[in-house]
């Protein structure tokens, strides 16, 4: 089946080539995604990072007529404005948005301040949110379109110590099972990338609180917590097969598939995730999974005062 098929019906549009936006390309799938493009001619690439890691892809990527490379920090309103408005000035606007980029903040809850939640929220929901408005006037005139959110299995299934992370994954998941009808009408396709573990290193850049922060060494109620999933993650993230380029071939073979489907789970455990979650009942499920997490039922015990009649 060829991609974008509508674009080969005449001699012109033969030579169409979608114009595609990556967000956060300076590292991990985007930056996979970015070198993917790269080699893939048959697309328009905006490539982007924040204006501080911008010499990252300047160093790696030479410039032509169809390869892009510009700043953009997703959560500045006048800096996305910016950059469609040029984006539309060029090449008439965005085809296919990949809104890549995402924090994660590792917190349990009665450590996260507002400021922290909104960072969290802004980066990965209010920014992608943002892009999406404003792409989406040009997909509706032209008939076409993609927007592919990587969202993650956290998206799925809440964690401990990562409640930030996966209330922004959530809302993206909400809002785009709701783009996803209103977006039906006018040939503009929706789907959300759900990564779950990737062999990375991406766990070094987690954000962390004034209260979560690693060099406090974690004392009182919730050291257990930090303690234990931390090192669950790394573990679970060097165990896993999948790497970021794996994950950037999943998202090109959803930029060229005609209809891909809303929900794309990326991983061997994002697959696993998604069928327990609908198959096992509400009640066995968070059981099921607190008794997965290692030694969980020690955590906080010292400082317990449960009653439990
Ligand atoms: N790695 C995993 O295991 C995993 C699992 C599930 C889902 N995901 C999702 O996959 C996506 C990519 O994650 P990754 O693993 O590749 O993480 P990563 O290696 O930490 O890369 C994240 C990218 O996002 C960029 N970024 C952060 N804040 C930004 C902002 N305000 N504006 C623009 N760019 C910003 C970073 O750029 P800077 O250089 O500017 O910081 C970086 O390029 C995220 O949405 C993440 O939630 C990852």
């Amino acid at each position: 089946m060829w991609p974008f098929s509508r674009y080969h019906r005449s001699e012109i549009q033969q030579h169409y080539k979608p114009v595609v936006l990556v967000t956060g390309c300076s590292a991990g799938i985007g930056l996979a995604l970015a070198r993917l493009l790269h080699q893939h001619l048959e697309y328009r690439v905006v490539i982007t990072a924040r204006e501080k890691s911008l010499h990252i892809l300047q160093k790696e990527f030479l410039e032509d007529d169809r390869f892009h490379i510009r700043s953009l920090d997703v959560t500045s309103e006048e800096e996305r404005k910016r950059l469609i408005n040029d984006i539309s000035k060029t090449w008439g606007g965005v085809d296919i948005l990949v809104n890549n980029a995402g924090i994660s903040y590792r917190s349990v809850i009665e450590h996260m301040t507002a400021k922290d939640e909104l960072l969290q929220m802004e980066t990965n929901y209010l920014g992608p949110m943002g892009l999406i408005r404003r792409v989406l006037p040009y997909m509706r005139e032209t008939g076409r379109g993609k927007i592919i959110n990587v969202s993650s299995v956290a998206g799925m299934l809440a964690m401990p110590t990562m409640s930030s992370y996966s209330a922004s994954k959530y809302a993206l998941e909400g809002a785009s099972e709701s783009l996803w009808y209103e977006m039906r009408p006018f040939g503009v396709q929706i789907s959300l990338v759900q990564p779950g573990f990737i062999h990375s290193n991406s766990f070094r850049n987690v954000y962390h609180t004034d209260l979560s922060d690693p060099s406090r060494n974690w004392s009182g109620p919730y050291a257990d917590f930090y303690q234990n999933m931390t090192p669950f993650v790394e573990r679970m993230m060097n165990l896993s097969l999948t790497t970021s380029e794996k994950l950037a071939k999943i998202i090109l073979k959803t930029m060229k598939t005609e209809n891909p489907p809303l929900w794309i789970p990326a991983t061997l455990d994002a697959k696993m995730f998604y069928y327990i979650r609908r198959l096992l009942p509400r009640r066995v499920l968070l059981p099921f999974l607190y008794w997965c997490l290692p030694k969980a039922r020690t955590w906080g015990k010292k400082y317990s005062h449960r009653r439990d009649k």
